[in-house]
């Protein structure tokens, strides 16, 4: 979509960041509430894009960054994310001057929780204190991983499922890190360990694009499969990740909303900020059981 197909009453202007994936989106205020023409070309966007900025915005009151967010679904709360005081809708990702890198969360290919049974459907998200430098999200659209694979690749994967569990990130499995990630205090018990079987390949129920759906984080095997049988595919899978052409990256700005389809989309923050603060603020929009 480019703002020549949006009707004339819509004073949006979107613009496409890479070939791959992404968009920029001008002309909306987000502090006030969305009309049904600008809701309908963001979503339209989003669907499209699978990742939009929108730069040049003022800062968000906490219920101004949910009141945008819950226009897409509503909120989904995670077991393991820290929360901001007083706003137990608001999610918290950050890192002290003293976090090193091991501590630092989601510094490898992931989407989020999907060792969750209806995983988000996406992340609005704007950062309140950035580094002098560094600190970048890199994303890859899963939909162009899944698209490039052979056909014949692509028919064996979307007859599987996969098993994903957060046991390294905070389950028995992470009692090995030498580190632990920074996370929510008081997770509950068990949480970590459970598995949770999901289609290897999703469809996006608004495009009918298809999507791979295994990540580094929280796959475990594929169903049926040995984790050692499992290892070679799905580590040939995430190499693929790292083509610069099948992503986009993005630098932060504190004047900048961000908001990532979590279902189509993978992410991965770049920790090259060491002994600097890093606080960003999000909201999760609940996803569906994915199929
Ligand atoms: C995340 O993985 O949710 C955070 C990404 C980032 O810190 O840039």
């Amino acid at each position: 979509m480019n703002a020549r197909t949006l009707p004339p009453e819509v004073s949006i202007r979107i613009e496409r960041m890479t070939g791959a994936m992404g968009a920029r989106v001008f002309g909306i205020d987000l502090r006030q509430p969305l009309t049904d023409e600008q809701r309908g070309a963001i979503q339209a966007a989003f669907d499209e894009h699978l990742l939009l900025t929108f730069p040049g915005q003022e800062a968000l009151s906490p219920e101004e960054h949910l009141r945008f967010s819950e226009n897409f679904g509503p909120h989904q709360d995670l077991p393991h994310i820290p929360l901001v005081d007083g706003y137990p809708q608001l999610q918290k990702v950050f890192a002290e001057t003293t976090h090193v890198k091991g501590q630092v969360a989601g510094q490898n290919w992931h989407s989020d929780s999907t060792f969750l049974p209806a995983p988000p459907l996406g992340v609005a998200m704007r950062a309140v204190e950035l580094p002098e430098y560094g600190g970048d999200t890199s994303f890859v659209n899963m939909c162009l991983v899944f698209e490039t694979l052979s056909p014949a690749l692509q028919q064996m994967l979307s007859g599987m499922k996969a098993v994903h569990s957060a046991t390294k990130l905070f389950g028995a499995a992470s009692k090995e890190r030498a580190v632990q990630v920074n996370m929510r205090e008081n997770i509950k018990e068990g949480v970590g360990d459970k598995e949770q079987l999901h289609p290897v390949v999703r469809t996006h129920p608004r495009t009918g694009r298809k999507g791979l759906f295994v990540n580094k984080v929280y796959t475990q095997r594929f169903e049926g499969w040995t984790a050692e049988e499992s290892a070679p595919l799905l580590q040939y899978l995430y190499s693929l990740f790292d083509k610069p052409e099948f992503g986009a990256r993005i630098s932060w700005h504190t004047n900048m909303m961000l908001m990532w389809d979590n279902r189509f989309t993978q992410h991965r923050a770049i920790f090259d900020y060491a002994g600097q603060r890093r606080l960003l603020v999000r909201t999760t929009i609940q996803g569906e059981t994915p199929a």
